[in-house]
């Protein structure tokens, strides 16, 4: 071991054993990040937020929850929301957060996508986000899925049932998926697992993998501005900060951040105290019944767009049936945004607003997910049938067609 002199301070004690000071150095106080920045990106830090207080609402929310398909309505129903001390509180700062955090990780992906964060050199800081959001809608499911009510478990029936849809093992996947023929206790018990357990895990790691891919190639800009952050971090070390390109993460960077964090937490406790009710479907208040089937079954708001891919086909086409052709197109957009950064050709890092031709690809995709979602919750009869068959083709025609539109826009600026 090395030789350790005597610490004249607490400080200097862990400095000697953890070596502090460095640390820091590294994690936060020279951990640079570009100035052009805006309120946007501080929507990772709001997101680490919420899923802080999803943890520690949870922990409290578990101590009371019972994972039994004939206990678990009533443990949140009764127990939670009207025996327990403040068990309200906790789940509707639980259940607000959940779909919230939505609201938050699409900005947050919509944000790269507009500034071209996902480009070249920043595929690892894309995928790793991806692999989060598709955590956080496992996450996010199986947590539905507890309260067990006529939502709960009709949500579950129609989501497993999707996997069905898959050549040869669909069948005895859903079975294997479900622990039983039917959505039953089985299933209860193994999400309740997923949702408290396993994913949350997981999720730990991988936001850690997300940081650590955003450290070498260093977040983008609002300029999409390639710079020496060597020569720009030793302005400001020198005392130059007017003149250096970069702030430091701590604790310039995270103390605007604390500042949006504060901001919006006045708005979300506005929702948990005043308008909960966005979060709770009004039919989950019913208790789960595998005998009756509600009169229409839609996932909650942030899964709506994707659902009305799967719904948007509900005709033959060229002898494929609708609904192989709507799985099909679900698979489709479920895995499309994965490779983004492959699909746009074009090598310019700019916010969607300076690039000719992506400024229309992006702001039509943006309207096209809106109708998507806005229709997922309406039923799929008449008129709102074919507006989600029009906006499904429109979202699987802006993917295939991306690779082209973004070539020809390198060839108009010239392959900046
Ligand atoms: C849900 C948990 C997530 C957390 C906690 C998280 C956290 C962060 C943080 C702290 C940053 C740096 C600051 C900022 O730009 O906000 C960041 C950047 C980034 N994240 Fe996430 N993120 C999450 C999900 C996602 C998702 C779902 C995507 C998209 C697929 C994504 C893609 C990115 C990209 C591309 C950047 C770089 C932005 C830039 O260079 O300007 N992240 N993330």
């Amino acid at each position: 071991m090395a030789e350790f002199e005597k610490a004249n301070s607490i400080g200097e004690w862990f400095d000697q054993r953890l070596n502090v000071k460095a640390f820091t150095k590294v994690m936060m106080t020279e951990y640079w990040i570009p100035k052009e920045i805006n309120f946007l990106w501080a929507m990772g830090a709001l997101l680490v937020m919420l899923f802080k207080l999803l943890i520690i609402t949870g922990i409290f929310l578990l101590m009371y929850y019972k994972p039994d398909v004939n206990m678990a309505f009533d443990s949140v129903n009764y127990t939670i929301m009207q025996e327990v001390g403040y068990g309200w509180l906790f789940r509707n700062i639980h259940g607000v957060g959940a779909s919230v955090v939505f609201l938050i990780i699409y900005i947050h992906m919509f944000t790269a996508i507009y500034y071209g964060s996902y480009k070249k050199g920043r595929e690892m800081i894309w995928l790793s986000g991806m692999l989060l959001f598709v955590l956080f809608s496992a996450e996010g499911f199986s947590g539905y899925m507890l309260p067990w009510g006529q939502m709960s478990y009709w949500a579950a029936y129609v989501i497993t049932e999707i996997f069905g849809g898959i050549p040869f093992i669909g069948g005895d996947l859903v079975i294997w998926i479900r622990g039983n023929f039917y959505v039953a206790d089985a299933t209860l018990t193994r999400f309740f697992m997923l949702h408290v357990l396993l994913i949350p895990v997981v999720l730990i790691g991988a936001i850690a993998f997300h940081f650590y891919t955003l450290r070498f190639p260093h977040v983008n800009n609002e300029e999409g501005e390639f710079f020496d952050y060597k020569k720009e971090s030793e302005k400001y070390l020198a005392g130059d900060k007017a003149n250096s390109k970069v702030i430091a993460f701590w604790p310039d960077f995270l103390s605007k951040d604390f500042m949006v964090i504060a901001i919006f937490m006045v708005f979300f406790f506005y929702l948990v105290f005043y308008n909960n009710g966005f979060a709770m479907d009004p039919v989950n208040f019913d208790k789960a019944d595998g005998m009756k089937t509600p009169a229409h079954i839609y996932p909650e708001w942030y899964f709506l767009w994707s659902y009305e891919v799967l719904r948007g086909f509900f005709f033959e086409i060229g002898g494929v049936s609708g609904k192989d052709l709507g799985l099909m197109a679900f698979g489709f957009a479920q895995g499309i945004f994965l490779v983004l950064p492959w699909l746009d050709r074009s090598p310019m890092v700019k916010p969607a607003n300076q690039r000719p031709v992506f400024k229309y690809w992006f702001w039509l995709l943006m309207a096209d997910l809106f109708v998507l979602t806005i229709f997922g919750k309406l039923p799929p009869t008449g008129i709102n049938a074919y507006v989600g068959f029009f906006a499904s083709t429109t979202f699987l025609g802006l993917f295939i067609s991306l690779p082209f539109l973004t070539t020809i826009e390198s060839k108009i600026v010239g392959g900046k």
